[in-house]
């Protein structure tokens, strides 16, 4: 069951709306393990005592189609994985992915990232954000469309335990240098430009930039106070 979300729903819509064309495979593993994996948010979310075994937890924003999701999860059987992503067709694939993959260290959650970090977790909380091809809104008018923005990197800030880190990957060049200007006026973080990740796996999405000659660029930021 989701809770009906308050009216402070964040005015910066960050993500596309697209139809909703599921699949039927995609429709049955709803029916099937919804209830199972999905967060309870009726209840105050405590993200850390959703694995109480495990030795972190990580926030994953916008998973997409959940194949990423899914490899980092078992490559990382210790750590703890949250998806959020408001597509029910891609929660829809990543629960065909957690069945097929047995996993035991992946929750997910249907709503708004940034209703889930303002209004369901609690500062001080997480270990770090996977925040992997967040759409990249090229065009200069929808920029405000951006879901990097000061406000969200100091929402970041608060919710991450100290030393927690936000993990980034875009494949517009343009977008990476935002990301770096935004983070840089946020004294609370400090990092910038890695390599890639060895464990990153090319989801769909990186593919098809990579296929079109899209630079790929993955940055890390550090919570330092
Ligand atoms: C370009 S896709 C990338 C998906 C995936 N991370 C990958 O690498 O293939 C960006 C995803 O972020 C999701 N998204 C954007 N804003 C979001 C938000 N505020 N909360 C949750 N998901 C969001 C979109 O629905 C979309 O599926």
């Amino acid at each position: 069951m989701r809770m009906i979300l308050p009216m402070n729903r964040p005015v910066n819509r960050t993500y596309k709306l697209r139809g909703s064309r599921i699949t039927k495979a995609q429709e049955l593993a709803f029916d099937k393990n919804w209830e199972k994996y999905q967060v309870d948010l009726t209840k105050p979310l405590l993200i850390n005592a959703l694995f109480p075994k495990l030795q972190s937890t990580i926030l994953e924003i916008g998973s997409g189609m959940g194949e990423a999701t899914a490899e980092i999860a078992e490559q990382f059987p210790e750590t703890g994985f949250v998806a959020v992503e408001m597509h029910k067709p891609g929660l829809g694939a990543l629960l065909m992915e957690i069945e097929k993959r047995e996993l035991q260290n992946l929750r997910m959650i249907q709503e708004d990232a940034q209703v889930i970090l303002q209004e369901f977790i609690p500062e001080n909380s997480i270990d770090a954000v996977h925040l992997f091809f967040p759409d990249p809104w090229p065009k200069l008018r929808h920029r405000k469309r951006r879901i990097v923005q000061s406000d969200f990197v100091e929402l970041l800030a608060s919710r991450l335990k100290n030393n927690g880190y936000v993990q980034i990957a875009t494949d517009w060049k343009e977008y990476a240098d935002w990301i770096q200007k935004v983070f840089a006026g946020c004294e609370r973080f400090n990092g910038g430009v890695i390599e890639r990740p060895n464990w990153r796996p090319i989801s769909k999405f990186e593919g098809k930039g990579l296929r079109k000659g899209h630079q790929v660029t993955d940055l890390k930021f550090v919570k330092v106070k």
